[in-house]
This record gives structure tokens, C-alpha cells and sequence, in this order.
């Protein structure tokens, strides 16, 4: 059978990695397109790739990655069954935020990703991808809570690798996650 979600995602991840739309494309060692199930029920953004995704050319990988795995274990969210993306595909240079030209121009494939996967829950990660997606306020402000529009249902909550400079918000992030999981169990979706 031909997986049409799947192929649509891999026909995505090849124009990322040859993508040279903004100037990110000149110091990037690897593109980082999304990637997990096509079929997610659950999405999440982060912001932008860092160091060790430019190597790797995988999304959340280094030690943002590694909190973000170990609080999906903690909940009981299977990487493998979701599907973990960025506001922008390349590395901005030394972590800097990316710009909002940046974000413009790389959000086609950001809006194809969520439209082929067309989550039941997008996950926001963090303050980028919160002004990127619905406009921005406060992330701890927000945290833990759903918000609908444009006939998708976003989850918000902060960035894992917040945790990195600040340890007592992991409790926080886990504390999202679980309210994201009883969600997830109430409305049916696979995780
Ligand atoms: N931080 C992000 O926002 N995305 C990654 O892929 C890694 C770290
Ligand atoms: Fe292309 Fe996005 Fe990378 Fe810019 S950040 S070069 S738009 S993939």
C-alpha cells in the first residue's frame, strides 16, 4: 500500500535539506527537517535546531532532546508514535533566535508538515514557537493550557531546554505533559 503521508513527509524532508530560501542555509552543516509518524496524533515545536541537530540533522537530539525523551517516558508518550518538528529547519548561528524573516520564509514547510500530519494536538514548545504559531504572551503565564483556533487544537507549554538553566522546571514540563497525556486518553488519540 502506498503511504501517502509518508511519502508527502520524505518529499518535505528532501526539499529542507537542499533548501538555500534564507541565509541559515550558509553556516549549517545539516538541515534538520521534521520527523516521526506522518500519522501523529500529537505534534510538537520546538524553536530551531541546535549544535548537535546540525550534526545529526535530526530534530532534538542533544540535551533539549534528551529532557524532552525523558519526560515523554516519564508520561508514557512513545517518540516513535509522535512527531517532533521546528519553527525553523537550520541552525541560526551561536543559538540566536531565529529572526522573523527566518520564520517566515521556512514556515511553508512547517504549515505542510502540520497539514499532512494534521494532528489532533499541536504541543507548543517554548516562547518561538508560541509567538511563531499564536501571536506570544507569557509561556510560564500560559503553561498547561489548551487553546483552539484556526480549527486546530494547540497545547502549550515551555521549552525543555529552559530546564538546562532552571532544574525546578522540569516539574512544570512534566506536570504539562501529564495534563497533555489525560487529554490524549479522553479524546482517544493514539500516543
Ligand atoms: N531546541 C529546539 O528548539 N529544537 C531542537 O531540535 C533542539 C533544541
Ligand atoms: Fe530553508 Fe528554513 Fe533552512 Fe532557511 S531555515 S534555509 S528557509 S530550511
Amino acid at each position: 500500500m502506498i503511504d501517502i503521508a509518508n511519502d508527502s513527509i520524505n518529499r518535505i524532508k528532501a526539499e529542507v535539506i537542499n533548501c538555500k530560501l534564507c541565509s541559515l542555509c550558509t553556516n549549517r552543516r545539516n538541515a534538520v527537517p521534521g520527523e516521526g509518524n506522518s500519522k501523529a496524533g500529537i505534534m510538537f515545536i520546538g524553536e530551531a535546531p541546535g549544535r548537535n541537530e546540525d550534526e545529526k540533522g535530526r530534530p532534538f537530539v542533544g540535551l533539549a532532546g534528551k529532557i524532552l525523551d525523558e519526560t515523554l517516558d516519564k508520561v508514557g508518550i512513545v517518540r516513535s508514535r509522535i512527531f517532533v518538528t521546528n519553527i525553523v529547519k537550520c541552525r541560526p548561528p551561536g543559538n540566536r533566535v531565529p529572526t522573523e524573516d527566518e520564520r517566515r520564509v521556512c514556515k511553508n514547510y512547517l504549515e505542510r508538515e502540520i497539514s499532512i500530519v494534521s494532528p489532533k494536538i499541536i504541543c507548543i514548545l517554548g516562547r518561538t514557537a508560541f509567538e511563531s504559531l499564536l501571536g506570544g504572551g507569557s509561556i510560564l503565564g500560559n503553561r498547561g493550557k489548551f487553546i483552539a483556533k484556526y480549527g486546530r487544537l494547540f497545547f502549550l507549554t515551555i521549552h525543555p531546554a529552559a530546564i538546562i538553566y532552571n532544574n525546578k522546571l522540569r516539574y512544570a514540563l512534566e506536570k504539562d505533559m501529564q495534563t497533555l497525556v489525560m487529554e490524549c486518553r479522553r479524546l482517544n488519540i493514539p500516543i
